[in-house]
């Protein structure tokens, strides 16, 4: 009974009370609305008076080429890599282009490259592979070095050549060298990878660790942890705590060899014009530049930073390998296709 009547009661309550509530909350949405309404509006000016945002927002089915030239941005290029071309090859790459294998070498290198262009880099000259192999190299050689590194492209079009001087101490210019590279002119590919002239790739197995990402932007490699810079002045590694601060590098992937989507290329480019070049060149692009880029680094056992034997059976099941002299590239591609080949 009594309930009954309360319920009655709250009921009449609710009604009475549910007008002077309702046109109230309906005040507060209308107010909100408007309130959006003038937010939007400076943003808007906002928006078209000030430089674009930095990073594109939303993902988009091919990567976004960086464009300094166009770009307005609020960060400042400390680091512009302002070199020429002495000599490109813009059109190496096509639209079925799957992978780009870029490979730093020194201008004087030129029976590494041979060695190369005959075992496993062999796959960039077969058109139907869909892969592309070139060579990445700075300038200041002498006037007969240049002429040699001329017909050298000329003869086989896998040369790219820039206007820094190629040493040592600037292999960090190369490798934002080859970032500007696939920036430009091979954003078609879906794969890249970065190696340099004393290593052998096994290719398929690389594809085959590349397919298997499921990250769209991601860095493939051995990855290194915590390691601090070191301190021992008669090092060749030696860095400075005046060249590098902080107490550790960035979680890195060693150079000798690391592999990347090339969805990640204009976000690492990018990243590397606005940081101060670190001479070391791993660190700087797969760690202070993939760091800044906030590009995820996967680690892969297969990526040897260290000489495995020089044997067949040895890279059957591995990714790369470091320190091959020539004879010990062309043993191991020997071997390795050898159909009779029993590990
Ligand atoms: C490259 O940029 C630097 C710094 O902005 C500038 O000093 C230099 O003159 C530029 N070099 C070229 C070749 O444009
Ligand atoms: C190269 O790409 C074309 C077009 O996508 C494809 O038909 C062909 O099978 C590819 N070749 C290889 C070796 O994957
Ligand atoms: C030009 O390059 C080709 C291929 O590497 C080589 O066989 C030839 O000897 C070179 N010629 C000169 C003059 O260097
Ligand atoms: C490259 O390295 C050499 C010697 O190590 C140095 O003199 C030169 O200034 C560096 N930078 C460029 C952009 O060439």
């Amino acid at each position: 009974m009594f309930g009954n009547i309360d319920q009655k009661d709250s009921w009449l309550k609710r009604v009475c009370c549910a007008l002077p509530r309702f046109s109230l909350v309906w005040h507060c949405l209308s107010g909100v609305f408007i309130l959006c309404l003038i937010i939007n509006g400076i943003l808007y000016l906002q928006n078209s008076l000030s430089p674009k945002s930095h990073y594109p927002g939303i993902e988009t089915e091919k990567p976004k080429r960086t464009d300094i030239s166009t770009e307005r941005t609020a960060e400042t290029i400390i680091n512009p890599h302002n070199y020429s071309y002495i000599l490109n090859q813009p059109g190496a790459c096509h639209a079925n282009t799957v992978l780009i294998m870029m490979v730093c070498t020194s201008m004087k290198n030129f029976q590494e490259r041979e060695a190369i262009r005959n075992t496993w880099g062999a796959v960039g000259r077969d058109t139907k592979s869909n892969i592309t192999v070139l060579f990445l190299v700075g300038s200041g050689g002498s006037e007969d070095l240049q002429k040699q590194i001329s017909n050298e492209s000329n003869h086989y079009k896998d040369i790219i050549q820039e206007s820094f001087i190629d040493s040592y101490r600037n292999l960090s210019i190369k490798s934002q060298a080859m970032l500007k590279w696939i920036n430009s002119f091979c954003l078609t590919a879906k794969y890249a990878l970065k190696t340099d002239d004393d290593m052998y790739v096994n290719v398929p197995n690389l594809l085959r660790a590349l397919n298997k990402q499921t990250l769209e932007k991601f860095i493939l490699g051995f990855i290194f942890v915590n390691a601090p810079p070191n301190q021992n002045k008669k090092s060749k590694w030696y860095t400075s705590r005046k060249d590098f601060s902080e107490k550790t590098y960035p979680r890195y992937t060693s150079g000798t060899a690391y592999s990347m989507s090339v969805k990640a290329v204009p976000e690492l480019y990018k990243a590397s014009l606005m940081i101060k070049l670190f001479w070391l060149e791993d660190i700087y692009i797969t760690g202070l530049c993939a760091r800044r880029a906030k590009i995820p680094q996967i680690n892969d056992w297969g990526f040897h930073y260290t000489k495995p034997a020089t044997t067949g059976c040895a890279y059957r099941n591995t990714i790369t390998g470091h320190q091959n002299t020539i004879q010990e590239m062309y043993k191991i591609h020997k071997e390795l296709l050898d159909p009779k080949l029993k590990c």
